[in-house]
This record gives structure tokens, C-alpha cells and sequence, in this order.
């Protein structure tokens, strides 16, 4: 898949490029029995909030020594239409993922993402340079509701601050600064409600601002998200490095599948 023009001057632009129905209806179908499957397994790559709450994220499904191991999702970041559209927009032809998680975020539990950048962390894992970007793709419909994902357009272009532990959630996650944020919200605001049907997509820029709100409503709202780096940014080495379901470290450069993976069961990309 290739993007045009106007797709590669809104993504430099704005941070983000929507890509509606780029997953058909049956391959979310195939995604969402397979992230089923893999719920139950007992292992360190599935985040809960809550000791014996439901799973908030599952990570490094597309990795095959992953105890959430999936021929699915090694597929899905393989795709033509994932991987070809981030070289293109990173302008490289060599690419592996730094991470990929399924965002569950369950029905009237499933709560804030607050402010941040990917890179604001992403830095703290040896990664020298933004040259990273993000396929997120929705598994359920995304509401403002069901807490969806709001982009700050152009938020991008100011680069990296320098994040804060922020410790109001029950995971704690690296957030821009309060007044910083207020700032970059006036300047570049409003953000925009990344709303859609299943199988809609969004590719956005690794030093883009985005954030959700609590899930309101009655429905689960799952979200996949595919973080892929340049194998010439690969991650150095850092003390204390974040375990490899979070700080992928296999750095050979992905090769493309066939674009009807999915449908056959993910088979090709083993
Ligand atoms: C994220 O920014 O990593 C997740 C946001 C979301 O799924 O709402
Ligand atoms: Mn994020």
C-alpha cells in the first residue's frame, strides 16, 4: 500500500493520518478471537489494573517466544498496509517494533490514559531518535463515550519534553507536565476524537500528544496498537532496560506477507 501526497503532507502536518476501513470486517474478526484466546493465558505479557481485574493491556502478541504469542498478530505487523505505510512515513526500509498492545479498555472499568508522548519514554529505552510511528487500529466502535483516543494535531512538531511519573493512575505512566500541557493545548488545540467503526486505523507520530477519558458506556472498547522503530534507531543499551514485552530488542528488519494473512490464520509470517 502506498499513501499519496496529500496523505504524507496531513501525516507531516498534523502527526496523524486516519485510515478508515483499513481492516475488513472479518479480519477484525479474526483479531478479536484471537486477543479472546490469548486473554486467559497466565503470564507477565497481560496487564490488569487489579490483581484479579480484567486484562487493561495485552503485549508483544506479535512475538513468537511472547507467552502471548500469536501467528495473527506476527502477520498483522507485516501487512502491506501496516508495515509499507510506516517506511514510507519514516522513510526507511528497515523497520522492527518496539512494542505492540491490544488496549482493552473494558466497559465502565477501563480508565484514563492521561496526557503524553510515546517518545517521552520510548527515549528512556535508548532510543536515540523520534524516528518512530504508531498503526493503532480498532477492534470495537470508539466513542467519545467509550473513551476514545484524542490526538493534539501538530503537537508533534515541538519535539520531546521532558515527561513526569504521574502517579494518579493505578499503572503510573510518563506525562507531559500539567502547565506544559495547558500550554500545547492552547497553542495547538482542539484535539481531535479519534472516533470510528471497527477496522478503522490511525497512524500518528511518536512525539504526537494524545491521551482517553474513563469508559462511560455499557460496550469494551479495544484498540490494537503497532509501535514500529528503524532498525538504524534500534534501542541502545540502557541500565535497568524495561522488560522485552514492552522494549522489543529484535532488531531484524520485518519483511512484508501476503496481504490476506489474517484470513488464513496469520500462517505466513512463522
Ligand atoms: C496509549 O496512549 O498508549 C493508549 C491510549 C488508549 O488506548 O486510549
Ligand atoms: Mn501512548
Amino acid at each position: 500500500m502506498r499513501l499519496n501526497e496529500t496523505q504524507l503532507e496531513g501525516y507531516r502536518r498534523d502527526g496523524f493520518l486516519r485510515l478508515p476501513g483499513l481492516f475488513s470486517a472479518a479480519e477484525v474478526a479474526v483479531l478479536r478471537a484471537e486477543i479472546e484466546r490469548v486473554a486467559d493465558i497466565p503470564c507477565e505479557e497481560i496487564r490488569r489494573e487489579a490483581e484479579d481485574g480484567p486484562p487493561k493491556a495485552i503485549m508483544h502478541m506479535h512475538a513468537p517466544e511472547s507467552g502471548t504469542a500469536s501467528p495473527v498478530l506476527q502477520s498483522m505487523v507485516r501487512l502491506p498496509r501496516t508495515l509499507d505505510v510506516a517506511k514510507q512515513l519514516l522513510g526507511d526500509d528497515e523497520l522492527y517494533v518496539h512494542h505492540t498492545k491490544m488496549n482493552l479498555k473494558a466497559a465502565v472499568d477501563g480508565s484514563v490514559w492521561p496526557w503524553h508522548q510515546d517518545y517521552g519514554y520510548w527515549r528512556f529505552d535508548g532510543i536515540q531518535a523520534p524516528d518512530m510511528t504508531t498503526v493503532m487500529v480498532m477492534i470495537d466502535p470508539s466513542t467519545e463515550l467509550n473513551g476514545c483516543l484524542y490526538l493534539l494535531p501538530g503537537s508533534q512538531a515541538d519535539g520531546r519534553h521532558e515527561p513526569v511519573f504521574d502517579r494518579s493512575t493505578s499503572y503510573g505512566i510518563w506525562t507531559v507536565p500539567r502547565e506544559e500541557m495547558r500550554d500545547r493545548l492552547r497553542r495547538h488545540g482542539p484535539p481531535v476524537a479519534i472516533t470510528g467503526a471497527p477496522g478503522d486505523a490511525v497512524v500518528f507520530d511518536c512525539n504526537l500528544m494524545h491521551a482517553s477519558a474513563h469508559n462511560l458506556s455499557a460496550e469494551n472498547r479495544w484498540q490494537a496498537y503497532l509501535c514500529y522503530n528503524t532498525c538504524a534507531n534500534q534501542a541502545r543499551t540502557v541500565d535497568e532496560p524495561r522488560p522485552e514485552w514492552v522494549r522489543g530488542t529484535d532488531f531484524r528488519p520485518l519483511t512484508t506477507v501476503d496481504d490476506r494473512s489474517l484470513l488464513v490464520g496469520g500462517g505466513e509470517a512463522a
